[in-house]
């Protein structure tokens, strides 16, 4: 099955290692809250998974949109429904989440 929008959450757990993982913040929290909040999400394909390191673990929690690869970083569990409603729903990117490159 393809998927309208695959949303990615690190969940790595790096222990015993003095760089932060996101898996250690509340990565695990974050998946369910958009497995949640996208069941209001209607006519849509639309799958959240947990991931290992997505490569950006100093401003995590990180999390990967696609198919556009949006990353957003230092998400909050209360950031979850404005990335589902906005950028989901209204394909409008939440930008003070995003990932400055
Ligand atoms: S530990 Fe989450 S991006 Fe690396």
């Amino acid at each position: 099955m393809v998927f309208d929008v695959h949303i990615f959450v690190c969940c790595n757990q790096r222990s015993g290692d003095e760089r932060l993982s996101c898996g250690e913040a509340h990565g695990l929290a974050l998946v369910a809250a958009f497995k949640k909040h996208l069941k209001s999400v209607p006519n849509m394909k639309l799958r959240a998974n947990k991931s290992g390191c997505l490569g950006i673990c100093d401003f995590g929690p990180t999390v990967a949109i696609y198919p556009e690869g949006t990353f957003y970083v230092g998400v909050k569990e209360a950031d979850v429904i404005e990335i589902v409603e906005s950028h989901i729903k209204g394909g409008k990117p939440v930008e003070r989440l995003l990932l400055k490159k």
